[in-house]
Formats: structure tokens, C-alpha cells, sequence
């Protein structure tokens, strides 16, 4: 059995961290996403995976390396384009060869692994198996109708009258049928061959599709509110840990993982806080479900909610909440007068201003 993680795409929904880095190297409490899926995946038993990468395949070959740091052998498969997932099992049918196979989008988020899920494809041995969860809102995903025996009876792409609330969480299991169908899809109206289409098609044809569904914590990470709160789900479970120094004049309650050679002055952290290695936060206010990433700077702010990723200075700025920012950026005060916001951020950034 072989995995194929997706880590590839555009990202157009994470504009402007997309524009210069992968989404799934964005950091959920401190640790990549993508990793999250990487360490599910062995955990479930696979060791050779292929990771289907595009423009920002550079980044993620340095940050995965050859997958040993994770117990698994990668192989690379660059995508020329974001053709769609279907697209990704088509270019990778040299890597898939005639194994089973797991499907990961790299940028999916589950709590409690994938064991179960991998468990029950090996003891049933089915066609296909499409991972499941309840949602309030199916219409925003793929959704699957299930027989009263669990099987997949249909399956369609965000549905304007969704037959059940059982969305497809980007986790599948296909045996090598799948290729047979894959090869033979045409492009979507949004260009991109589908696979929702692909296990439509295996249904038609009388393949064996079925499900599995999971009730914990599932998140897609593809937008700002999604990371955040996903962030906020892996701090609560972070375990505490005190690498780095606090000095007597500052207080830390709650859960708070302080990484080597960050330092804490005069501040007040309530936690659940992760504080990357060599971060210095002074005279500040670091609230609850946030992750400050590695060298950075925190000088009299007030930060919550909030994803900072690394080499980021923030210099006296009150109060920074539900915020994503990306890598070396630096916020601080305008100058005295003319009193007015000064900003220099790139193409597709957010800004929020609140007097
Ligand atoms: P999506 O989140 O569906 O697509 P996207 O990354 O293009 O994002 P957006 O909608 O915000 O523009 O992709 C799910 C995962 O699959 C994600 O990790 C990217 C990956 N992917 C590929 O590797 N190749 C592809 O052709 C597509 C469509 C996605």
C-alpha cells in the first residue's frame, strides 16, 4: 500500500501567505500541516509515499527532505499545473503502480489519525473507501448519499440540494480500478478533472464504494478562519514545555510551550501559547490560542488568536486578534504626524483596522 499526499494547488483562498509559500508548510501550533498527515500516515502503517507538488514544490522538498525524518521514503511528482485531484492520481500512475493506495490532501487536518479508517479498507478490501463527516453547511463540499449498509450510493460536488450531510474529508482509499476511470475523465466545467467524478463513475460502473465516517475533529484548512481554528484545537492538546527563560517580572498561566532560546520579559502570557525557539516577547500580552513562530520580536503588543509565523517583528501594537501573518513581516506605529495608517502589504493581503 502506497499514500499519495496532495501539496500542490494554488491556494487562491490563503492569498497573499500563497503568493510566496505552500499552504500546507503554514504552521499549526508551530508544526507544519502538511506534517500533521505525514505523521498519520505512518502512523497507519504506509512508508512510501508520493507527494504531488507545483509551484511551490521547492519549499516543501526542503521542509519534507527524503521523509526519513518521518519514518517514510517520499517520492516527488511535480504537477505542471493545478489540474485537479484526479489529475494528481493520473501523473501519478508510474509511482502507484498496481498497489492499493491512500489519497491525502495535504492541507487536511485530523485528530485522531487515520489508523481506523486504514484498517477497515485492509479487512474489506472494497473498490474504493471515501473518509466522512457530518457537517452543517454540505452544500460547501463533496457530499455522499449511503445506502442503508453504508455503501456510497452517489456522490456529487457541492450540491445545491445536498442528499445527506456527509461531506468527503480529503482522505480516500482506491485500489488500481480507479486509474481505469481516471484516464478516461474529461475536464469539468472549472477545468479540472474531479474526482468526485472519478468515484461517480466507479459507482456507475458497479465498483464496491464505501465509507467510513469519522466523528473527531476534522478540519480543511484552505482559508484564514479554518487555520485559526484549527490552531486553536492543537494548542489546547500542546503539551507545556519551558525551554526557554521567563523572567520574574512576567507571568505565564495556562498551558504554554516555550521553545529553546525564546525569552520572555515583563510579559503576561495566557495560554494555550506556543513561542517558536529564539522569539523574544517584551512588555507584552500573548492571549490564549496563539503560536508565535521562530525569531521573532513582540514589543508592547497585545496578541490573541492569532497564527505569527517566523522572523516576524510587532512593535507596540494594541490588540492584535483572529490575525494570520506571514514571514518577516514587520507592524509597528506611524510615525507622530500626519496622524493616518502607513501600509505596504502585497497583492490579495487583508488589512482590518479598528480605531
Ligand atoms: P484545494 O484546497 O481544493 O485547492 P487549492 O489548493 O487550489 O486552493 P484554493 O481553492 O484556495 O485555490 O486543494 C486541496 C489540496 O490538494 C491542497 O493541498 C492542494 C492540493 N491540490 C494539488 O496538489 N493539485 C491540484 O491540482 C489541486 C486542485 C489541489
Amino acid at each position: 500500500m502506497k499514500a499519495l499526499v496532495l501539496a500542490g494547488g494554488t491556494g487562491s483562498r490563503l492569498r497573499p501567505i500563497t503568493h510566496t509559500s505552500a499552504k500546507q508548510l503554514v504552521p499549526i501550533g508551530n508544526k507544519p500541516v502538511l506534517f500533521y498527515g505525514l505523521e498519520a500516515i505512518r502512523d497507519s502503517g504506509i512508508r512510501e509515499v508520493g507527494i504531488i507538488v507545483g509551484e511551490t514544490g521547492a519549499e516543501v522538498r526542503r521542509a519534507v527532505g527524503d521523509g526519513s525524518q518521518f519514518g517514510l521514503s517520499v517520492t516527488y511528482i511535480p504537477q505542471e499545473a493545478p489540474l485537479g485531484l484526479a489529475h494528481c492520481v493520473l501523473i501519478a500512475r508510474e509511482f502507484l503502480g498496481d498497489d492499493d493506495f491512500l489519497m491525502y490532501l495535504g492541507d487536511n487536518f485530523v485528530i485522531h489519525g487515520i489508523r481506523d479508517f486504514v484498517t477497515e479498507f485492509l479487512a474489506r478490501r472494497p473498490d474504493a473507501q471515501l473518509l466522512l463527516t457530518k457537517v452543517a453547511n454540505p452544500s460547501e463540499f463533496g457530499v455522499a448519499e449511503l445506502d442503508q449498509g453504508g455503501r456510497v450510493v452517489r456522490v456529487e460536488e457541492k450540491p445545491k440540494e445536498p442528499r445527506s450531510d456527509l461531506a468527503l474529508v480529503g482522505i480516500y482509499m482506491f485500489t488500481p480500478l480507479v486509474h481505469r476511470i481516471v484516464a478516461q475523465l474529461r475536464p469539468s466545467a472549472r477545468g479540472e478533472l474531479e474526482i468526485t467524478e472519478a468515484i461517480q463513475e466507479l459507482i456507475l460502473h458497479q465498483a464496491a464504494v464505501s465509507s467510513h465516517t469519522i466523528s473527531g475533529y476534522w478540519k480543511d484548512t484552505g482559508r484564514v478562519e479554518d487555520m485559526l481554528e484549527c490552531n486553536r484545537m492543537v494548542l489546547e492538546n500542546i503539551a507545556p514545555r519551558m525551554e526557554g527563560s521567563v523572567d520574574d517580572e512576567s507571568e505565564a498561566v495556562g498551558r504554554v510551550d516555550i521553545a529553546e532560546d525564546a525569552v520572555v520579559i515583563r510579559s503576561r502570557l495566557v495560554g494555550p501559547v506556543s513561542i517558536g525557539p529564539g522569539t523574544v516577547v517584551a512588555d507584552s500580552y500573548v492571549g490564549p490560542f496563539t503560536s508565535l513562530g521562530s525569531g521573532c520580536r513582540l514589543d508592547h503588543t497585545e496578541i490573541e488568536y492569532s497564527i505569527v509565523m517566523d522572523h516576524c517583528s510587532i512593535n507596540g501594537v494594541s490588540r492584535i486578534h483572529n490575525s494570520l501573518i506571514g514571514k518577516n513581516v514587520e507592524v509597528s506605529p506611524a510615525g507622530p504626524a500626519p496622524r493616518g495608517h502607513q501600509l505596504v502589504v502585497g497583492d490579495h493581503s487583508r488589512v482590518r483596522l479598528n480605531y
